[in-house]
């Protein structure tokens, strides 16, 4: 059977593969597939593995025949889920193996906004660092103050922990449900969004894009927000509205930001975001170890030779096609 790959991936994943008798086929041209060219290529596959690729209904329906797919990210938020669903294909994302990396990510970006750090990198290169001024260039203080986590999930966990442990930070969380684990853990307080804006000095979100999420910190609670606080956003760029957040970091509501993700992706060179020192921006590299990417692969390799033996995936995002009584259907 053959399993197609929409960009090259740890070899680790393919390895499993074809122990498993499979045939890969990788795309390794640098840059994304058109729809065309994906529904040419899985035309002749019975499996897709795919990385940062936009799956939607039209897609969908030209390739039902897919026995699975499986994606080499935990979030889903580019495959139309409902669509997969009716048409019976597992989709198989990759939970758990990246939260260390993502919130690393997340505590560097907190970091450098903290300290201006990419900006005055920069001012080196530039040929900027000329004399000692005690008062340019000062940063904030991150010790003993308020994180507020927005989804504390695994990952906003992770990012808890290492401000917890390196910081003595407290522990704010908006969820839709408690994390009462986290709460015994770290001490972490469930609070309405309003008093996560209110009352958080670093405010890190960590949530999945849904239509709920979707545009979430605009400027209405940019507004909210201390004048103090840095915004950090490793989930997804749309969960901020790009615009809002620029304006609030002008008119100084609040103080800087760290971003994994934009809105759009690629950001723009010219953003206004890149010139701001207390704005460090990264090109989601979130979960970019080689360790990390390693098990990413793995996992989604998994979740291929399940479905096409049959079986239940082991990381479906759409566990409910197990249950409607008639199996993957294809
Ligand atoms: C993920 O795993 O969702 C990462 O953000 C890559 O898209």
């Amino acid at each position: 059977m053959n399993v197609f790959i929409t960009r090259i991936i740890d070899p680790a994943g393919v390895k499993l593969l074809e122990e498993a008798g499979l045939t890969v086929k990788q795309w390794t041209e640098k840059r994304k597939l058109t729809q065309e060219e994906l529904i040419a290529e899985c035309n002749e596959a019975d499996a897709l593995l795919s990385a940062s690729q936009q799956l939607n209904k039209d897609f969908l329906e030209a390739c039902k025949h897919l026995k699975v797919i499986a994606l080499h990210s935990v979030g889903y938020d580019n495959v139309d889920i409902d669509a997969a669903t009716a048409l019976k294909i597992p989709v198989g994302n990759t939970p758990g193996v990246l939260s260390e990396a993502t919130a690393d990510t997340a505590f560097l970006l907190m970091m450098a906004a903290a300290r201006n750090a990419f900006y005055m990198n920069r001012t080196i290169i530039d040929g900027e660092w000329d004399f000692f001024e005690p008062t340019a260039n000062l940063g904030k203080d991150l010790s003993g103050v308020t994180l507020g986590v927005y989804g504390l999930g695994k990952i906003g966990v992770e990012m808890a922990k290492r401000c917890a442990g390196a910081f003595g930070m407290k522990i704010l969380y908006h969820n839709r449900s408690r994390n009462e684990e986290a709460e015994k853990l770290l001490g972490a307080e469930l609070v309405s969004f309003e008093e996560l804006l209110v009352r958080s000095d670093v405010l890190s979100v960590h949530t999945a894009l849904t239509p709920a999420t979707e545009g979430k910190f605009n400027l209405a609670a940019f507004k909210q927000m201390k004048p103090g606080a840095i915004f950090v956003n490793t989930a997804r760029g749309s969960i901020h509205n790009e615009t809002d957040l620029t304006t609030a970091l002008e008119q100084k509501m609040i103080w800087g930001a760290g971003l994994d993700v934009t809105n759009p992706e690629p950001m723009k060179p010219d953003s206004p975001l890149l010139k701001m020192p207390n704005v460090a921006v990264l090109p989601h590299i979130g979960s970019a170890t080689e360790g990390t990417r390693k098990a990413m692969a793995e996992l989604a390799a998994r979740n291929i030779i399940a479905g096409l033996k049959g079986e239940e995936i082991p990381f479906a995002v759409n566990p409910e096609i197990y249950s409607q009584g008639e199996g993957t259907g294809n």
